[in-house]
């Protein structure tokens, strides 16, 4: 009787696309707008769901309020706010897509839940835009 919960949380984050062996007229082609060199934001919606049996002492798959803390402390506290390409680590060598955003949410929070729970990130860029990390 497996039950998938989810907590959603937002973050405001600017980010450049551009692969850096490609000219800018090359990233402008394959990015558009998101390769703008001066950066632009997106207002994000994050969902983390997390599945598994509801733990028969409390009826809980996950407490809420401790998923919520922990995308707090270790996902928004790194990335709401910031220029991804430039202020996090996670985006160095990594183009900020919303795929890879949603892989490196996964693998943050992955390392923080039991393994015995599934762990699902879906990211909205936009309202019409979303990934979802893993894919099934
Ligand atoms: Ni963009």
């Amino acid at each position: 009787m497996k039950v998938k919960v989810s907590r959603k949380e937002h973050f405001n984050a600017a980010h450049r696309l551009y692969n850096p062996e490609w000219s800018d007229d090359q990233n402008a082609k394959v990015f558009g707008k998101c390769s703008n060199p001066n950066y632009h934001g997106h207002n994000y919606e994050v969902i983390v769901s997390v599945t598994g049996e509801p733990d028969p002492r409390t009826g809980y798959v996950f407490d809420m309020k401790l998923l919520s803390d922990l995308i707090r402390e270790n996902v928004l506290s790194k990335l709401d706010h910031k220029n991804l390409n430039l202020d996090t680590e996670f985006f160095k060598n990594l183009n900020p897509t919303a795929e890879n955003i949603a892989v490196v949410i996964w693998r943050i929070l992955r390392q923080k839940i039991d393994s015995d729970l599934e762990l699902k990130i879906t990211l909205y860029e936009t309202e019409r835009n979303f990934v979802e990390y893993p894919a099934s």
